[in-house]
């Protein structure tokens, strides 16, 4: 029950535990050593001393390594899924699915480790370069704090590790408070890995003392971090010359366009709203209907989205569950009541059953309201009607976030149109702005955070160019 941190290599006891607790049911389910500034101090300490070792380490051997941690994983898929569950409150089935992105996500790592390279640049291109051979290398920076979030407790802490080693680089991870299982789940893979000591530390306790240190230590090259605006912004403030990556929140939107397939929009639409309980940077939270589908697409979608069933995530059954926190469930009816007292109409959902806040679909709602142009974070979604598509984009853009956006239409042309307007990091045309598979590059603009994810564009993150001129 009582875990310890991972550093070193060793597994260490904490001065200070905290209890964790299982969203849906409340049952303590572990006890967290908290770390303190000492520990912080040999984790940092730990992972200084290892980038000897991975900076030594050919490419072909951290590949491997990483091929060895998505085989672990795969071998205990199931038990890795039933912990997302229980410490995340995240459906087993969607949970499952995270798994073996997780896996993919360290496969893409491992494959992208073969292929770190520079080029030839050549300087006789300006008067004064001639006789001289130029080329650059990707060298790794050396350690990484990794602070995770508690939505994809595995697959986005692979977003960090897998690209940082992948690249050569030590790590500090501190994974979300209320998640930190997975986090240290995949440093007993790491040990059963045999990755050498130190190469990857594992530190949890609040954000406060393990990220205020890991930001504030000169010895940690770059912070890595999803999670809300508000903390991104503050590392961002105090990172001074740190490489910062930043993957932040949104109120992502969909658009739909006239004549394009209801059924599959509405389905798509669906999931991308209430997966996880809306718990996704990129979740539906915005669907922006054109005047001609609105009637049709708002009736298929509550009919789809009464189907759905709420519950206990280790059940087969349950399509949703209760959100991470009773603060953050009071803190998604709150933002409810507010759209309905400025005029929005609540169609199904806002009822808080047990621990578990339903599906919540509101129509007519200003965009002023926090539903509307802050991130929920929860299963929540916005059905607005629009006159035309250049409307609705003009509503999209109109938000302090950028993150991924979707657009439904037969219209080429306007596809097209679209993809240049729409201010985001990712246009997602005849889908969601929830689709995303682990190679691709994933992050935002504005408020949504800065740098990119997806293994090959982290790694460009994670490691310096280095150029190297040679008088012939
Ligand atoms: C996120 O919530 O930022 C990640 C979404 C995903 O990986 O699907």
């Amino acid at each position: 029950m009582k875990k310890s941190f991972y550093i070193n290599g060793n597994w260490v006891g904490g001065d200070s535990y905290s209890p964790l607790y299982a969203p849906y049911n409340g049952e303590m389910i572990a006890e967290i050593p908290m770390a303190d500034e000492q520990i912080i101090e040999r984790a940092i300490v730990a992972a200084e001393q290892a980038t000897g070792v991975m900076r030594q380490m050919p490419a072909h051997q951290r590949a491997h390594y990483l091929y060895t941690l998505a085989a672990l994983l795969e071998e205990r898929l199931e038990k890795a899924a039933k912990l997302i569950a229980l410490e995340a409150g995240k459906p087993i089935k969607t949970a499952r699915g995270e798994v073996i992105r997780t896996i993919q996500t360290y496969k893409f790592a491992a494959e992208e480790a073969k292929r770190i390279h520079g080029e030839t640049i050549p300087l006789d291109a300006a008067i004064g370069g001639e006789g001289r051979l130029a080329y650059t290398v990707r060298e790794p920076l050396g350690v990484i704090g990794a602070i995770t979030p508690f939505n994809f407790p595995m697959n986005l802490v692979a977003h960090k590790v897998g690209p940082a080693l992948a690249a050569g680089n030590t790590v500090v991870l501190k994974p979300a408070s209320q998640t930190p299982l997975s986090a240290l789940f995949l440093a007993e893979l790491a040990e059963a890995a045999g990755l050498p000591a130190g190469v990857l530390n594992v530190v949890t306790g609040s954000g406060a003392v393990v990220g205020e240190k890991m930001v504030a230590d000169p010895r940690i090259k770059a912070i890595t971090f999803t999670g809300s605006p508000n903390v991104g912004i503050g590392i961002r403030n105090r990172a001074g010359l740190k490489r910062v990556t930043l993957e932040l929140g949104s109120n992502s939107a969909v658009i739909v366009d006239k004549d394009v397939d209801l059924s599959e929009a509405v389905a798509r639409c669906v999931f991308g709203a209430f997966a996880y309980s809306g718990q996704v940077c990129i979740s539906v939270q915005r669907i922006y209907v054109v005047k001609e589908m609105y009637d049709a697409f708002l009736s298929a979608f509550v009919a789809e989205t009464k189907k759905l069933q709420g519950g206990d995530p280790l059940s087969e059954d349950s399509d949703y569950s209760a959100m991470i926190t009773p603060k953050e469930t009071a803190r998604a009816v709150e933002w409810i009541d507010e759209a309905q007292q400025r005029g929005a109409r609540l169609v199904t959902g806002g009822e808080v059953k047990g621990t578990v806040l339903t599906p919540t679909i509101l129509t007519d709602v200003p965009a002023d309201v926090k539903v509307s142009c802050q991130e929920v974070f929860g299963p929540v979604v916005v059905i607005n009607q629009v006159e035309n598509v250049e409307e609705a984009i003009a509503l999209v853009n109109d938000s302090r976030y950028g993150l991924q956006a979707g657009l439904y239409t037969r219209d080429l042309s306007l596809a097209l149109r679209a993809a240049d307007l729409l201010h985001v990091g990712g246009v997602i045309i005849n889908d969601i702005p929830t689709f995303r598979v682990d190679h691709m590059p994933y992050g935002g603009v504005k408020e949504s955070g800065m740098g990119r994810e997806g293994i090959k564009y982290a790694i460009e993150e994670l490691t310096e160019l280095k150029l190297v001129v040679i008088k012939k």
